[in-house]
């Protein structure tokens, strides 16, 4: 049998299961803790974060950790258009996924304008109609 669901789950490799096996063991402790145990966990986390910042070419305070894409996509779509209250277009393709539909479904409740873009059958967007679509109303 070939496993071809990967885009929602896939094998870990031996690697990621290693390390993790050591971070579950090693660096359990609450980051957020001022004891000596959780200085360490935080001492890793940072160590992480540095690591991150630097192979995207951020800055640090700008990589925050999420439980899942769910919570990523919400804290993005939803900080944003917070963020910018002046910028309220958003323009997305109708197939995302929902954890992107749905936080914008949210935001179209309080006044959001969403552009929805053309998606062909191979669900490929045209570039150029992002172009032509985008004002400085946009915040995302
Ligand atoms: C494209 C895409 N976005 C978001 C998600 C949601 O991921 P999570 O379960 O990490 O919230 C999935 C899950 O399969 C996905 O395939």
């Amino acid at each position: 049998m070939i496993y071809l669901d990967s885009a929602a789950t896939t094998e870990v490799f031996s690697e990621v299961l290693d390390a993790l096996k050591n971070i579950h063991q090693e660096y359990y402790a609450n980051p957020n803790s001022i004891h000596p145990d959780g200085q360490k966990s935080r001492r890793a986390v940072e160590e992480v974060r540095r690591f991150l910042a630097h192979i995207t070419d951020a800055q640090e305070e700008e990589i925050l950790f999420t439980s899942c894409a769910t919570e990523s996509n919400n804290t993005v779509i939803k900080g944003l258009a917070e963020a910018f209250p002046e910028k309220n277009h958003i323009i997305i393709s109708p197939i995302e996924h929902k954890s992107v539909l749905n936080p914008v479904k949210y935001l179209v409740k309080k006044g959001i304008k969403v552009d929805f873009l053309k998606v062909d059958r191979n669900g490929i967007v045209e570039i150029d109609e992002i172009q032509k679509r985008i004002t400085p109303k946009h915040c995302l």
